[in-house]
C-alpha cells in the first residue's frame, strides 16, 4: 500500500491495520507530499485535487516527518517499507541503515516543487548507494521502453508508471488502458531485441555510455 502520514498516530495505525487485514504485504511511505503540488505547471494548469481519494487524509499530511515516524510504520505493519521520493544518495545510504527494505527514487512526477533533480539523473548514485541492501524503484518522467532499458540498465529493480496509464483511457477508455501497457512492453521488448538480449536480467550498466566516454 501506498501511505502518506497523518498527524494523528491512532488514523495511521488503523489505516496500516487496515491494510495488513486486506493483504497488502509492503508498504510505501510518500515522504514528498506533506501538501499539494506548486510546480509553475500545476499553478498554470489550474490543477485543483478532486474530492479525495484517500478519505483518511481528511486528517492531513504530516509535515516534517522523520525517522520515528518511518519506525511506527515498521513497527506497526511488520511488513517490508519502502520510501517514495529519494532525490539523494544519502537518504538511500540511511534508509538502508535503518532497515527499510527499499526506496523509491521520484520527484512525484515533476509536479510538486520545480528545482529538484530529475530521477534519471540521480538514479546511478542513489543504486551506487544502496549497495544492493533494498530494492530500488524510480519513477517519473518514464515514458517509452527504452527509458524503462535504460532505467533497469542504470540498476533500478523497477519502474514506476504515473501519468501514461491515464492519458491511456483517456484518449481511448480501457482499450486505452490496454494499449498503454502494450506499448511499453513492446517498445521494451524491441530495444532488448535490438541490444541482444532476451531477459530482463541481462540488462546492465555494460549499455551505458559513461560520461568519460561522450
Ligand atoms: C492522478 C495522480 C495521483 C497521484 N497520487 C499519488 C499519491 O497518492 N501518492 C504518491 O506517492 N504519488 C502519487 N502520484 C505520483 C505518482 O505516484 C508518481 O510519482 C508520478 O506520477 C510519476 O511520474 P509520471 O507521472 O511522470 O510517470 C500521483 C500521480 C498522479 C498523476
Amino acid at each position: 500500500m501506498q501511505l502518506y502520514i497523518t498527524p494523528d498516530d491512532a488514523v495511521n495505525k488503523k489505516v496500516i491495520a487496515d491494510a495488513k487485514a486486506a493483504g497488502y504485504t509492503a508498504v510505501v511511505i510518500s515522504i514528498d507530499a506533506p501538501a499539494a503540488g506548486k510546480s509553475d505547471e500545476v499553478i498554470r494548469q489550474g490543477y485543483k485535487f478532486p474530492k479525495l481519494p484517500k478519505p483518511y487524509l481528511q486528517h492531513g499530511i504530516k509535515s516534517g516527518l522523520d525517522w520515528d515516524d518511518v519506525k511506527m510504520v515498521m513497527r506497526e505493519s511488520g511488513l517490508p517499507v519502502l520510501i517514495k521520493g529519494v532525490t539523494t544518495p544519502e537518504l538511500a545510504d540511511e534508509a538502508m541503515r535503518r532497515g527499510l527494505a527499499g526506496v523509491i527514487v521520484s520527484n512525484h512526477g515533476g509536479r510538486q516543487i520545480d528545482g529538484l533533480p530529475g530521477s534519471f539523473d540521480v538514479l546511478p548514485s542513489v543504486v551506487k548507494a544502496v549497495k544492493g541492501r533494498g530494492v530500488v524503484l524510480v519513477d517519473s518522467g518514464f515514458r517509452r521502453g527504452a527509458d524503462v532499458f535504460k532505467a533497469l540498465a542504470c540498476g533500478a529493480d523497477a519502474v514506476g508508471i504515473g501519468r501514461p496509464v491515464l492519458f491511456g483511457p483517456a484518449v481511448g477508455g480501457w482499450e486505452g488502458v490496454q494499449s498503454t501497457y502494450a506499448r511499453l512492453a513492446e517498445e521494451l521488448a524491441f530495444t532488448m531485441n535490438v541490444a541482444g538480449v532476451s531477459t530482463i536480467a541481462e540488462i546492465t550498466d555494460k549499455f551505458l555510455i559513461e560520461p568519460k566516454n561522450v
